[in-house]
């Protein structure tokens, strides 16, 4: 790799509504949608519905969301030279079949020219852009026309992925009906961005109102949590063993619990009969975004990557690495990826620059163990050759 493709920042997690997506979501009455209020000063606003139980002012939404110039705009003030951009949930969920059919492939050619219209970046072949298309993931799609748009947007150059919620078809991610699904984004190498919308409900275990706090904080990694291990149990990544997922908020809580989910499943054998592997071993296939905003949190994330290999064989029990462990965390940093999370999260007032993104980047530069190089991997490196992005 050149070496200033080396220094190059990738956000793999950056969202956008297309202008295609927008205006079908202003056309709603309920939820997900977009309306118009006026505001006390006598002003029109638009506000975005889209959570359950989110209160019903929404929240505000603006050019941010949708104009491409905005989003070049933001990566300039962040120093981000490429992103790969996805549509935000709640994606085309709410939708019957044919309409997300429909609109599925409309918004694949749209996200495609909003890339492939993109500048380049400077002494680069590389866009600034690219993208994950969608799939018309609801109830009663047939999984033909599934298998068809992951055709579509393999075909698509600046579509490099696929970005997806955990509901699946109705029966979430474990559903076997999926595997032509798994099997034809498998042979097109594209990327599977696994990503949160439905959360936990807001209501678990305690009644008081905390605003966005705990379904954004908890429930949204703790969906990933589950839609991950589901797969994992299901043994998709046994039959499908190239198929690349990447995970939304580093993984949610599967790092942390993944030797308890591995000693559950020794404890069940009809479960462990169904594995080839340890379920730490699974850890070590997935990519993780890291957005985190901790450094101790990725360097947690990829100790528990690194480590994995150790867990080929069920019933494996790991040495302590002699090294302290220091190689195992470098090694877990290849499979982790910047991300903004942008237009979510912005600041609050006017600042130079968002917190949420120099939170994140503050976090890659102090993992204690990573080196330069793994530091720069994770800016950028990583996403380049996980997503094939050949510089000049
Ligand atoms: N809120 C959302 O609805 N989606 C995100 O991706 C982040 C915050
Ligand atoms: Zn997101």
């Amino acid at each position: 790799m050149a070496a200033q493709a080396q220094r190059l920042l990738v956000d793999i997690h950056t969202h956008v509504y297309l202008p295609r997506y927008a205006s079908f979501l202003r056309a709603r009455a309920s939820a997900p949608r977009i309306f118009t209020r006026s505001t006390p000063q006598g002003k029109n606003e638009e506000r975005l519905l889209i959570l359950d139980g989110e209160p019903s002012e929404g929240r505000p939404v603006g050019p941010q969301y949708w104009d491409r110039e905005e989003k070049l705009r933001f990566m300039d003030k962040h120093a981000i030279d490429i992103s790969v951009v996805s549509s935000a949930n709640p994606w085309l969920d709410f939708l019957p079949a044919a309409t997300a059919h429909s609109l599925a492939s409309e918004l694949n050619v749209d996200l495609e020219t909003y890339c492939s219209t993109s500048p380049k970046v400077t002494g680069e072949v590389l866009s600034r852009l690219y993208g994950f298309g969608l799939l018309p993931l609801v109830p009663e799609v047939t999984v033909p026309s599934l298998v068809e748009t992951v055709q579509q947007i393999a075909s698509l150059p600046h579509l490099k992925g696929i970005i997806m919620g955990t509901r699946g078809i109705g029966k979430g991610l474990d559903d076997d009906t999926l595997d032509p699904v798994w099997s034809a984004i498998e042979k097109a190498g594209l990327v599977v961005f696994l990503h949160p919308h439905y959360g936990v409900d807001a209501k678990a275990w305690g009644e008081k109102e905390n605003g966005h706090v705990l379904p954004l904080a908890l429930g949204f990694p703790f969906e990933t949590t589950i839609a991950t291990t589901r797969m994992i149990l299901a043994g998709v990544f046994d039959r499908f063993p190239n198929l690349k997922v990447l995970l939304a908020h580093s993984g949610g809580a599967l790092p942390q619990l993944s030797s308890r989910l591995a000693s559950c499943i020794d404890h069940d054998p009809a479960v462990a009969s169904r594995l080839e592997h340890d379920a730490r071993y699974y850890l070590g296939r997935l990519y993780f975004d890291a957005v985190a905003y901790g450094a101790e949190e990725l360097g947690f994330v990829s100790d528990v990557i690194g480590r994995a290999g150790k867990y080929a064989q069920r019933g494996s029990s790991a040495a302590a690495s002699k090294d302290g462990g220091v190689g195992q965390r470098k090694s877990g940093s290849s499979r982790m990826l910047f991300g903004t999370d942008h237009p979510f999260f912005p600041p609050l007032s006017e600042t130079a620059k968002w917190k949420s993104v120099v939170e994140n980047l503050e976090a890659i530069d102090g993992v204690y163990g990573w080196g330069e190089a793994e530091k720069q991997a994770v800016r950028g490196g990583n996403a380049l050759a996980l997503f094939g992005l050949q510089s000049t």
